[in-house]
């Protein structure tokens, strides 16, 4: 049976599609970079690997040859004790069929690529085939790098359970945060943390093996590992200490790696795991919804819930709102799972009788009738009369959730009448959601009910959910965009890739023959772009060229990248670097055109170095580094997190569903505004503007405990907060660790700072922030009325606004600083602070222009170079630039 409105004749989704089976090519051995030495080095008693030498049909893996091969008995086997429970479900998995040419590949191969589809096994079990090989075994780890923190955490939560090892075994490092022992075999991480580790050790000495999963997803950390690997891989083999690199991919698009004789001096083989992939009937919908398709998602799943048989349902939605509007929804057709029912910050779950309680106290018309299920035993509670939603996840997001949400949206015939006998298990799903609750979606649903999955773009290729059926995929997703050269971002939704799209669809096709509902039509598809771009492509790239250099790769233009970023790109970054001090200025800078510059070498300063080693953005990374002065260190600190975190206060500008809602919306608006105000401080203070609020809220928000209650009393986004309060503990053993006498010890609930702290935190920011610095457009300099309260920057020639939730959003001060300018209906300025004009020349040099030296010359921007004009000044500098004591061999 197909839901009525399928447009087409179903069609069959193609596993992969042609252009993707790419065929390694044969290595003609004409690389240029000469550092480039893998010359194989065949172990002893093993053939040379097939997988160079033979021509390989098109989606035939070279190395699949091999399986004809009589087996090779491994030299080591490590046994691992599982449970028969989890051995069975092993045992399912595609890959396990493929661990014996897996693992001749790895060992007559030094690198190697794995194809499998998400949810074939290679996070797993890959780790653990070389386990169980022994590649763990004696000093040295396996290690695995993920693009995702929640991947990194998850996986390794998964992988120590399934292999009955304790989390000392293995384990996972993010950022500063791990459990990562001496007694560590496996580990993993996200791909920054590999990347922070190359610059301590560039052999990696510790890591037999390497593994970088999700490699389709092409973040920019990934490719920038996979070009550093390709290097350290032949120079380990030198050294006679032989690494393993192994590169998981959920796609068989791998041809910006076999492909690149930059990269690789020998093609690796590629392994593909045939995923057991059932068929998936996908359905176009006859027309493409403009906007509701949130909407549209909710009509769907009633459709299905009500007339197919049953099976898990995974809804792909944008963002983290949508999900808990569209989770709300649904609750609302069904029960509410005792499993996430939770109460208050520790996430207990409450009573029976309590949820009786608070359900009987709730008045709301019967949506559908339900099975009698044994509350005891199942952890489900039937729908009685006036159930009402609460959102299970007391997240921050349904802050207001017990609105009456009317669930006619004019399609109420359909929505009331479901008569389907399963109530609906529904989930949320995206990757700031708190792991234990991601882990929910791994269980099997209470019986009795259907599995309903709300998820963002995570469930597309990192987390494999158990059991689904059907797949409604709205073709959006939503991603943050940037302008290359002035970093300007702003989110968007826009339409995914047809490679997404699949990915999407496959999904459903897990277990069994599947659905996949799309809700655009198929002409909409066709235009669809293949893939979507490189991470690295899309972005600024200046704390990745930072790094770069902290490795002493100087010259980035000839780093074998899977695919280059933009040159202008590299020279945008590579001009700020220099301009923060970063980089060591090139002679005759000025001169040459900005390519000529990017292919400059600018080595990386002391003060670059110092930088490098903050796991922050290379502006606020600066900010610490200047900030060991009159005790700003602490405030720096949280200025730096919590700018990092972004976003940390509740948005309530949001579309309301009823009045009550607009008028409750209004209240608490109105309640942050004036919390916001009483945080920016007094008198001097308040210049800090924005920076200052952040740091009162913070602090406020300390002092209260850091409750959950007072964040959603006061307008904070708990989570945010939370995050912060753990970026505040990294950073600070990121500096003592850069200052071994600096002996700081960060203070959760910090004193507000002095009015001459607040002076001196204005000047490190504007010394961090550099390039961001506006001046308010005078009034003879009105050119139209576009530009009334209007700022002009030194990297956009159209004018920029303070935003209106800035707190220095009516005083218009003459210059500021801002963290980043992000476009909506205009180019708005966020996170605000007001500098002197003199700062600016004593500050940031490379961002001024020094005329004549006149009597009191007013700052004025020069129009021919877009710098700020003014003199020298005469004021000393209040800001020293102390730096701790570095050596530099
Ligand atoms: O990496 P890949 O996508 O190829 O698969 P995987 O992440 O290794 O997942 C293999 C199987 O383990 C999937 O069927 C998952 O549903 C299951 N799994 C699980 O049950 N619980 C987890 N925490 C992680 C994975
Ligand atoms: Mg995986």
């Amino acid at each position: 049976r197909h839901s009525s409105d399928s447009e087409s004749e179903p069609e069959e989704e193609p596993s992969s599609s042609e252009e993707e089976k790419e065929e390694p090519k044969q290595e003609t051995g004409k690389s240029s970079a000469s550092d480039l030495n893998t010359a194989e080095k065949p172990e002893e008693g093993v053939k040379k690997a097939v997988a160079n030498q033979q021509p390989a049909g098109p989606s035939v893996p070279v190395c699949q040859a091999a399986s004809n091969r009589p087996p090779r008995k491994p030299a080591v086997f490590i046994p691992v004790d599982r449970s028969p429970e989890i051995q069975e479900a092993r045992l399912k998995l595609p890959i396990l069929a493929e661990e014996q040419v897996i693992m001749e590949a790895v060992s007559e191969n030094p690198i190697v690529i794995i194809c499998g589809e998400t949810g074939s096994g290679k996070t797993t079990q890959v780790p653990q085939f070389l386990y169980e090989a022994g590649y763990a075994s004696s000093n040295g780890a396996i290690g695995i790098t993920e693009p995702r923190r929640v991947a990194a955490v998850s996986m390794s939560q998964r992988v120590a359970k399934e292999m009955n090892l304790s989390d000392r075994e293995v384990s996972y490092q993010i950022r500063y945060e791990g459990n990562v022992t001496d007694e560590t075999q496996i580990k993993f991480m996200t791909d920054g943390v590999l990347l922070k580790e190359i610059q301590k050790d560039f052999l990696l000495s510790k890591y037999k093996v390497v593994i970088i999963d999700e490699a389709h997803e092409r973040s920019m950390y990934t490719d920038i590992l996979i070009g550093l690997l390709s290097r350290i891989v032949p120079l380990r083999e030198k050294k006679g200490l032989p690494l393993k690199l192994i590169v998981m991919s959920a796609t068989l698009r791998v041809e910006d790696f076999t492909d690149n004789n930059r990269l690789f001096s020998v093609t690796p083989p590629v392994i593909q795991v045939d995923a057991r992939q059932f068929p998936v009937t996908v359905h176009f919908n006859k027309k493409t919804p403009l906007d509701d398709y949130s909407g549209e998602c909710f009509r769907k799943v009633c459709k299905i819930h009500r007339m197919l048989p049953p099976g898990g349902i995974l809804v792909f939605l944008t963002g983290q709102a949508e999900v808990h509007s569209l989770c709300r929804r649904l609750r609302k057709l069904t029960v509410i799972p005792l499993a996430v029912f939770v109460g208050g910050d520790d996430d207990k779950e409450e009573s029976v009788e309590e949820i009786r309680k608070f359900k009987k106290s709730r008045k709301r018309k019967k949506v559908m009738a339900l099975p009698k299920i044994d509350l005891d035993n199942y952890s489900v509670v039937p729908v009685d009369e006036g159930d009402e939603d609460r959102d299970a996840e007391t997240d921050d997001d349904i802050a207001g959730s017990d609105i009456d949400l009317d669930l006619g949206d004019g399609d109420s015939e359909e929505d009331e009448k479901s008569d389907s006998s399963l109530p609906l298990y529904v989930l949320p799903l995206y990757s700031l959601l708190a792991p234990e609750k991601q882990a929910k979606v791994f269980r099997a649903p209470p019986p009795g009910t259907r599995l309903c999955v709300v998820a963002t773009n995570v469930a597309e290729t990192s987390l494999t959910i158990p059991g689904i059926k059907y797949v409604v995929d709205c073709g959006k997703v939503k991603k943050r965009f940037y302008d290359k050269i002035t970093g300007v971002s702003s989110f968007r939704v826009t339409w995914i890739s047809q490679a997404s799209a699949n990915q999407r669809a496959g999904r459903a096709g897990r277990t069994e023959p599947g659905h996949c509902y799309r809700l655009y039509s198929s002409a909409v598809f066709m235009d669809f772009e293949k893939f979507s771009a490189p991470e690295i492509t899309k972005r600024p790239v200046e704390d990745l060229i930072l790094q770069m250099k902290a490795l002493n790769i100087e010259k980035v233009i000839n780093f074998p990248f899977p695919t280059p970023p933009p040159t202008e790109a590299l020279a945008a970054a590579e001009e700020l670097l220099i301009a923060l001090g970063a980089l060591k200025e090139p002679p005759m800078m000025g001169r040459l055109t900005q390519q000529l510059a990017a292919k400059l070498s600018c080595p990386i300063s002391p003060l670059g170095r110092i930088m490098a080693t903050f796991p922050v953005a290379p502006r606020y990374a600066k900010m610490l580094a200047l900030s060991r002065q009159h005790n700003c260190l602490p405030y720096t600190i949280t200025i730096v997190s919590a700018m990092t975190v972004r976003e940390l206060f509740e948005e309530f500008d949001r579309p309301a569903v009823s009045e009550e809602e607009t008028a409750k919306l209004k209240g608490k608006k109105a309640r942050l505004l004036q919390m916001q105000r009483i945080w920016a401080g007094q008198g001097p203070m308040q210049m800090l503007g924005d920076l200052m609020v952040m740091l009162g809220a913070v602090g406020a928000c300390e002092y209260a405990g850091c409750t959950r209650k007072f964040c959603e009393e006061n307008g904070l986004r708990y989570k945010a907060m939370l995050e912060i309060r753990r970026l505040r503990g990294q950073l600070t053993t990121a500096v003592n660790s850069v200052c071994t006498d600096a002996g700081l010890y960060v203070d959760p609930k910090m004193k507000p700072p002095t009015e001459a702290q607040a002076t001196y935190l204005r000047q490190i920011v504007l010394a961090g922030l550099g390039d961001h610095v506006a001046r308010r457009v005078q009034a003879e300099e009105l050119l139209d009325d576009k530009w009334k309260n209007a700022y002009k920057t030194a990297l956009l020639d159209d004018p920029v606004f303070i935003h209106p939730s800035s707190v220095l959003f009516k005083q218009l001060p003459e210059f500021v600083v801002y963290q980043e300018i992000v476009e909506t209906t205009k180019l708005y300025m966020k996170g605000v602070s007001a500098v002197e004009p003199e700062w600016i020349p004593a500050l940031l040099p490379p961002y001024c222009h020094f005329g004549k030296p006149l009597e009191n010359p007013p700052p004025s921007y020069c129009p021919e170079t877009g710098r700020i004009r003014c003199h020298r000044p005469s004021v000393f500098y209040r800001v020293s630039w102390q730096l701790p004591a570095v050596e530099v061999d």
